[in-house]
């Protein structure tokens, strides 16, 4: 378990680059085993998940040369179809090599996935979506199989807005037999960037970012190369970080369209945001008014930016209340913020947030993903010295995350001994912290 110490209460300002998105890599690279021939994809973060994937497919028998921000993977050299647990455990995206190895193999027998302990965080549209376009599919022992002699495009109709039921369909009916309907898709941007690969891959789809997308099947689709775009969760976390630690931060490499619930709430309680073309430029004040934030599918505010959001809130004078109506459990940051002195009640699926007070550096524990980057915000604003455990939750989204942090000023540090962005420090304020 690698741990992350921040010294909070510096002054924050500069320019982060954004890198790709971590939910479209996620997709995009067991995607790229649907081609007869090599796919090249481009503006790949070097993060957990994403090298966690390379090490399933290549355990499964693809060709994959990874050399600084691209990929080119071959899946004409698959060797198997079955993935038990294991690898598959540790990131909630293996549930797409289900899509992926249905569509271009005719079955797929992998162990059900990890990712965030959000709560529950049942399968069954998927499972819905595969048998719909004719797929036998068993349940036994932690795996799961799908089977199909011939896939038949169909109309499904998702009766919850699932990102990763839309993409599993997506895949699967891309080689499906005629034409395939999905109702009531989600919208994320991280979908139209996987229908864009499948399209210039020579399949054809229509309607991604609409809830309607039609998906007609071919027998065959093709190498070829695309670009993932921008991470709107890391650009909305760096925005929350600026309006939370009152920093003048321009967020670089990112499409302002993405984030347009995010610059709103921001403008709401006060802190200034402008939009470039391919740029936010945040200016965050020392006072803020208090506003209700609830989470939705896109466009609307992200379940992946409650947990930041909270961590901003706690700063606003007054009452705020922040719901989760995609994970109603997904608030295990809130006890490691009362750690540091923030006043949070849960209820039900809302946090109550009573902000005003200034956070305290404090051991605290990194639950998941973005509850990491939530305490990463508090110790940054806090006075003294933080140390989150568990910062491998953190490093499986946020690429080369105290190199970006340490740009804008930060003093932050990896303990002795972890991978690449690692500083030594033997203490701070007289404290002993890494010995
Ligand atoms: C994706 C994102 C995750 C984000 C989430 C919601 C990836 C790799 N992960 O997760 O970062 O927080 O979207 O924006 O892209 N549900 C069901 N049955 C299903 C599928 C989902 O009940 O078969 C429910 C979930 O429990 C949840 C809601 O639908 O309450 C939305 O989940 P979904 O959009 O599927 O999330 P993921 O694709 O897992």
């Amino acid at each position: 378990m690698g741990k992350l110490y921040i010294e909070g209460g510096k002054p924050l300002a500069g320019k982060i680059e954004i890198s790709g998105a971590k939910n479209s890599a996620v997709a995009l690279i067991p995607a790229a085993l649907l081609a007869d021939g090599p796919v090249v994809i481009e503006n790949l973060p070097r993060i957990q998940d994403v090298e966690i994937y390379t090490e399933i497919l290549r355990d499964m028998g693809a060709e994959l040369l990874w050399e600084d921000d691209w990929i080119e993977i071959d899946g004409r050299s698959l060797r198997t179809t079955t993935m038990p647990n294991g690898r598959v455990k540790k990131l909630r995206a293996s549930y797409y090599l289900w899509g992926a190895l249905l569509g271009k193999c005719g079955e797929v027998s992998v162990g059900l996935p990890g990712g965030c302990d959000l709560g529950p965080r049942p399968v069954d549209l998927h499972i819905k979506g595969f048998q719909a376009l004719g797929a036998r599919v068993e349940n036994k022992n932690g795996m799961l199989s799908l089977k199909a002699e011939r896939l038949r495009g169909a109309r499904i109709y998702l009766d919850l807005v699932s990102v990763g039921a839309t993409i599993n369909i997506m895949l699967a009916a891309a080689r499906a037999e005629g034409v395939t309907v999905i109702e009531n898709a989600a919208r994320e941007p991280e979908i139209v960037d996987v229908a864009t690969l499948l399209n210039n891959m020579g399949a054809n789809i229509k309607g991604a970012g609409t809830d309607v997308i039609r998906i007609e099947g071919t027998d065959r689709l093709r190498g070829c190369r695309h670009t993932i775009i921008p991470d709107r969760i890391e650009a909305g976390s760096y925005m929350i970080l600026a309006a939370a630690a009152g920093a003048d931060i321009v967020i670089e490499n990112v499409i302002p369209k993405h984030l347009e619930s995010v610059s709103a709430k921001l403008r709401e309680i006060g802190a200034e945001v402008s939009e470039g073309d391919d740029s936010i430029h945040v200016i965050g004040r020392t006072k803020y008014r208090p506003v209700d934030v609830k989470t939705a599918p896109y466009p609307g505010f992200p379940t992946d930016l409650q947990q930041p959001m909270t961590t901003l809130l706690t700063q606003v004078k007054g009452s705020s209340i922040i719901t989760d109506n995609i994970y109603a459990s997904r608030f295990r940051h809130v006890d490691e913020l009362r750690r540091m002195g923030a006043a949070i009640k849960v209820e039900g699926r809302s946090a109550l947030i009573d902000g005003g007070a200034k956070l305290v550096g404090a051991k605290v524990v990194a639950t998941d993903l973005r509850a990491g980057f939530a305490l990463v915000i508090a110790g940054l604003i806090s006075n003294g010295v933080s140390e989150i455990d568990g910062v491998q939750h953190i490093e499986r989204g946020y690429e080369n995350l105290v190199g970006k942090l340490q740009g804008l000023g930060a003093s932050v540090w990896k303990e002795a001994g972890e991978a690449s962005n690692v500083t030594r420090r033997k203490t701070i304020n007289g404290t002993q912290l890494d010995a």
